[in-house]
């Protein structure tokens, strides 16, 4: 009888993940508000194309690599962090932050070509659909200089524990990725401000489930 009962209660589960997979790039929404620091942007809610944000903030080549831009509440607060993980020995730079529209369509389509369409979706937003086009998202580097191995290295424990307090999501979390669409990323964050941050850490929510 019990066994009867965990092989439905697993395949429910199986069916809400699914559920959850098909409704990627279906019924879509403009983005109203884009300009706002909780702006949800993902596989349901797209951007203009002609969307640039307001007050782009050019990051100090101490916290970044050249000539990156973040919206100025987001730089202000990542370069808080930054510099503040630096004196305590933590190595952690910002390679890509703000993406155009343009460039977000030349990267997918880049990994389209490359990996084929399926994996292309799990790893890289559709132009539009990328929050690297609000300037909120920040994509780091640790100090085994190389973001993809992020998850490796001491600046990966020091994030986990302090990103939030500078107002930064690790926006797309391991396990989760039935609910945000994509891949486990350790090294993207997004700014969504402290009081939300701190809500989303403590109660170990992603973006998509504060909103629903
Ligand atoms: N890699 C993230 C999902 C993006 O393309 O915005
Ligand atoms: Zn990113």
């Amino acid at each position: 009888m019990k066994k009867k009962v965990l092989i439905i209660l697993f395949i429910l589960i199986l069916v809400k993940k699914d559920d959850l997979h098909n409704n990627f790039y279906r019924n879509i929404k403009n983005i109203v508000n884009p300009n706002i620091i909780n702006v949800l942007v993902n596989k349901e809610n797209k951007l203009s194309k002609n969307f640039i944000p307001s007050e782009l903030f050019k990051l100090p080549i101490d916290v970044s690599y050249e000539n990156k831009f973040l919206k100025k509440e987001a730089a202000i607060n990542f370069i808080k962090l930054s510099r503040y993980a630096k004196k305590k020995n933590f190595y952690i730079v910002a390679v890509s932050t703000y993406r155009d529209y343009k460039y977000q369509k030349k990267l997918y389509e880049k990994y389209v070509l490359n990996k084929g369409q399926t994996y292309a979706d799990l790893c890289s937003a559709r132009p539009g659909h990328s929050e690297h086009q609000t300037g909120l998202a920040v994509d780091v580097m640790g100090s085994n200089y190389d973001y993809n191995k992020f998850n490796q290295t001491k600046e990966f424990k020091w994030m986990k524990k302090n990103a939030y307090k500078y107002g930064f999501i690790l926006r797309y979390p391991k396990n989760k990725e039935y609910i945000t669409g994509f891949k486990y990323e350790p090294w993207h964050y997004r700014y969504v401000g402290k009081i939300l941050a701190k809500y989303l850490y403590k109660n170990n929510l992603t973006l998509e489930e504060f909103y629903k």
